[in-house]
Order: structure tokens, then C-alpha cells, then sequence
């Protein structure tokens, strides 16, 4: 395993580790040296398994990120295994098994639920580590956004709601926390082959994601680490409140 010197001694939490994208940013920051703690409503066993046998550093605890007394746990679990947290990547979201329906058909309890999980939690996380952090003066939180807000996606109107969402929180908690030496960006990502898109997305969806690209094929997980390890880590040190977005060049921002 090679290590990024940047990311060696350092702590991150990665929400919604279990599986996805949230096991691939797991990796490649365990991958860059760092310690990493793994939460996700189902057992992220597996992901801390994966980190370990590829040498790096990692424990897991199953966390619904909506409840503030669960990642207040998690928080102190971190701290007490690794004694810091410098960095909070708020990935988990429902997404892959959101059923895309016209907005008229999405019932409110349908928007209540994807709105918690997706928004409350971000707030609900951040909020967690920040005085740990500003306490400490430093700390780099990235919110995993989408594309589908830039794009105006139809038939998942409270996901690209909840989306848009993590990005305007984005830029007010950078305002906030940029004083106690803390960055807060967001990571956009386009239409990226995890297993839930896979499913949740058909064939033809998939495919005019490629046309629309200016790299014509397929986006994977692995687009992402790069991005991720920047957004991640000191090489973006004077970069806050903003939108990354990775999408093989659909949209242009
Ligand atoms: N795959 C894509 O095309 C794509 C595109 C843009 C953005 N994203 C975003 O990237 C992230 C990961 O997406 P993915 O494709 O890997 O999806 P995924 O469904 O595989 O991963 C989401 C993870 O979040 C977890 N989770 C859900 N609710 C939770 C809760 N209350 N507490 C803790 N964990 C919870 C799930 O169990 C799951 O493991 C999401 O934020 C998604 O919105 C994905």
C-alpha cells in the first residue's frame, strides 16, 4: 500500500462505508495513510475487513447517521481509538433504492425520509465533529452531493432536492467554520457504477449518461478517489465552500 505523506497520521470518518462508493473512498484513504472509521446502517465489517487486508488501518461501527446520539458514539469512538478526527466525508444517502416516480407520485412521508437522511444527517455529523475539530483548529469535511441537482434529473425530485441541500450547506458551514480553520466542500458526483446505481439506474439511462459525457464511458468509483484524496486532504487547503464536480465532463460549471 502506498502511502500519500498528506493523509499519514490522519483520522477520517466515512459514512455509508458498507458498500459503494463510501467502501472505495474508505480504501483509498486508508490507501493514503490515513486511519479510517467506518459507520453505515448496515455492518461495515466488510469494508474494515477490505481496509485491513490491504494493510491499512480501520474500525467500523454500525451508525444511523440520523440519530445524534449514535454519531455522537461513533464520534467518541473515533477519539478514543485514534485520539483525533480530521476529517468527516457525510457520503451515506438513500439513493440506489429510490424508485424514480414523477414528483407528483412521491409521497410526503417518501420526502420526509430522504430528506433525514440525506440533509439531517450532513447537519447532524458536521455538527458532531466541529468543535473537535475547532478545538483543534483544522479539519476537512467533504459532503457528497450530485450531479442531478446541476442537471435538473426528473423522477427523483426529493433526492435532487436533498442534494441541492448538501451543497448550499456546504458553503454556509464553510463560512462558519473557516474562522476555526476547518474546510467544508462538497464532491458532485455524475451517474458513477456502484451497485445501487446499477440497479436503480436502467440500461438506457446508463447509456445516455455515457453519450452525455465529454469522456464517452462509463463512470466508476474509482473517478472518484482522486478528488476525493484532494478534497480530503491539505493539497486543497485554501479551497472552501465549493462544488467539485466529477463527471466526465457533462456538465460545466
Ligand atoms: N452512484 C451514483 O451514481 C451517485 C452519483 C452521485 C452521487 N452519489 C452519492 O454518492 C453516495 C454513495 O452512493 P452509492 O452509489 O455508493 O450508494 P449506496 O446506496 O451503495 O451507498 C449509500 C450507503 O449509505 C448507507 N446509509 C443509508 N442510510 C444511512 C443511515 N441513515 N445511516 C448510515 N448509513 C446509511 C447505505 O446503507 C449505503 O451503504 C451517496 O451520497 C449518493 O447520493 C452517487
Amino acid at each position: 500500500m502506498q502511502t500519500n505523506p498528506l493523509l499519514a497520521g490522519k483520522v477520517a470518518i466515512v459514512t455509508g462505508a458498507a458498500q459503494g462508493i463510501g467502501a472505495t473512498y474508505a480504501l483509498a484513504l486508508a490507501g493514503a495513510g490515513a486511519s479510517v472509521v467506518l459507520c453505515d446502517v448496515m455492518d461495515p465489517q466488510v469494508t474494515v475487513d477490505a481496509v485491513r487486508a490491504a494493510g491499512g488501518t480501520a474500525i467500523g461501527r454500525i451508525t444511523d447517521v440520523t440519530d445524534e446520539a449514535q454519531v455522537a458514539q461513533l464520534v467518541a469512538a473515533a477519539i478514543d481509538a485514534y485520539g483525533q478526527v480530521d476529517i468527516l466525508v457525510n457520503n451515506a444517502a438513500l439513493f440506489g433504492g429510490l424508485p424514480r416516480k414523477r414528483f407528483t407520485e412521491i409521497t410526503a412521508d417518501e420526502w420526509d425520509r430522504v430528506m433525514i437522511v440525506n440533509t439531517r444527517a450532513v447537519f447532524i455529523t458536521s455538527k458532531a465533529v466541529a468543535p473537535h475539530m475547532s478545538e483543534r483548529r483544522s479539519g476537512r469535511i467533504v459532503n457528497v452531493a450530485s450531479t442531478t441537482v446541476h442537471n435538473g434529473t426528473p423522477f427523483l425530485l426529493h433526492y435532487v432536492a436533498s442534494k441541492g441541500a448538501v451543497m448550499a450547506m456546504t458553503r454556509s458551514m464553510a463560512r462558519e467554520l473557516g474562522e476555526f480553520g476547518i474546510a467544508v466542500n462538497c464532491l458532485a458526483p455524475g451517474l458513477t457504477m456502484s451497485d445501487a446505481a446499477k440497479t436503480g439506474s436502467s440500461a438506457v439511462a446508463l447509456e445516455r449518461a455515457v453519450q452525455a459525457r465529454s469522456f464517452k464511458r462509463e463512470q466508476l468509483p474509482d473517478d472518484l478517489i482522486g478528488p476525493l484524496l484532494f478534497l480530503a486532504s491539505d493539497e486543497s487547503g485554501f479551497m472552501t465552500g465549493q462544488t467539485l464536480v466529477i463527471d466526465g465532463g457533462t456538465t460545466m460549471v
